[in-house]
């Protein structure tokens, strides 16, 4: 069935919103309904849509998983406690990254978060609480890739023609499959969430694991999570859509201290673009690349080497995994 887009200009959020609240509340009725949280725009959009529809009647469940920035869980959940949304914190570290292990393939990589988060805690979580309608952020650009095939998004069960029902026991809602990322803001905003999520940049499902060539084990999800946060806090004032820190795979020599040292290396992309679909990196300033790489070499341990990426998508995409 085709999707009707509402494009951001044609979008009237307040009524959006009413049809949305009716829609949720119609389908989920006396029920439970489950969502998770990831502290992106859209699952914080609908999050709140269901918050409004179903009141104590959406759980909604924060997953940390071992692959988010820095006290990103905390800070989401705090955040939302203070708009009085009670978000459970669930530790799921160790089930990622054991499921993670060894796995050096994109799609395997993207397979493994997807399946862990599905069907190991996040079903559990559905079969604990009794829901039966499962909130999801699944926005018109995540189903456009998915059925161009550039990429399996975790969330568009129904687009790959999976029966969510029947894989996994449960119904997904789709709020935002109309929309694109700048209608999603404007819902957000309407909303009433703070500047802090509705202008958020977009995060990957598989998150730090999308940002890591190769092997994702705690060591070098450190090594990542430090260079993104450096990279987002020199980044801040640039007027880009998404800017994010790459650890690769090959090392390279590098001199520290006199002695040389084979080391990490860290790919800095930063890209404009109004929807995702094509992007262009930002030109920026050389002291703002400098003060950046001088920044990562010095405070992330092991990293020797820091490049700036300046090709487009296509052919590229944002993340590099
Ligand atoms: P790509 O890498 O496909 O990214 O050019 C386009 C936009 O989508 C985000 N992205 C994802 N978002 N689940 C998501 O929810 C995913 O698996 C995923 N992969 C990429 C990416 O950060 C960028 O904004």
């Amino acid at each position: 069935m085709a999707i009707e887009e509402i494009p951001a200009d044609r979008l009237d959020a307040e009524q959006f919103i009413a049809t949305q609240l009716e829609a949720i509340s119609a389908t989920v009725g006396d029920s439970i309904a489950i969502n998770a949280l990831s502290g992106g725009v859209d699952s914080a959009t609908v999050t709140m849509l269901g918050h409004r529809a179903l009141g104590d009647r959406l759980k909604t469940y924060f997953i940390d998983n071992a692959l988010m920035r820095q006290d990103e869980p905390q800070q989401i959940v705090a955040l939302f406690a203070e708009l009085g949304v009670n978000v459970e914190l669930i530790d799921a570290q160790d089930e990622f990254l054991n499921a993670l292990a060894g796995i050096t393939d994109p799609e395997e990589k993207r397979e493994a978060v997807t399946r862990t988060f599905y069907h190991d805690v996040f079903g559990r979580l559905v079969r604990e609480s009794g829901a039966k309608y499962l909130l999801q952020g699944t926005i018109l650009t995540d189903v456009d890739e998915t059925v161009a095939g550039i990429k399996r998004q975790h969330n568009v069960f129904q687009q790959l023609g999976i029966d969510p029902q029947q894989a996994f026991g449960y119904q997904i809602i789709e709020p935002l499959i109309q929309l694109r990322k700048d209608g999603v803001r404007k819902v957000a905003q309407a909303l009433g969430l703070p500047e802090s999520i509705y202008n958020r940049m977009p995060f990957p499902g598989p998150a730090l694991a999308a940002r890591i060539i190769g092997d994702v084990t705690r060591e070098r999800l450190a090594t990542v999570r430090q260079a993104t946060a450096i990279t987002e806090e020199e980044l801040a004032d640039v007027d880009a859509f998404q800017y994010m820190a790459i650890l690769h795979e090959d090392r390279v020599t590098g001199m520290r201290e006199g002695r040389r040292e084979f080391g990490q290396q860290i790919e800095i992309r930063c890209w404009n673009s109004i929807d995702a679909r094509t992007a262009t990196p930002t030109h920026l300033s050389w002291d703002t690349l400098e003060k950046l790489s001088h920044r990562i070499v010095t405070e992330v341990p092991g990293v020797v080497s820091v490049t700036y990426n300046i090709t487009t998508k296509p052919p590229s995409t944002m993340e590099v995994v």
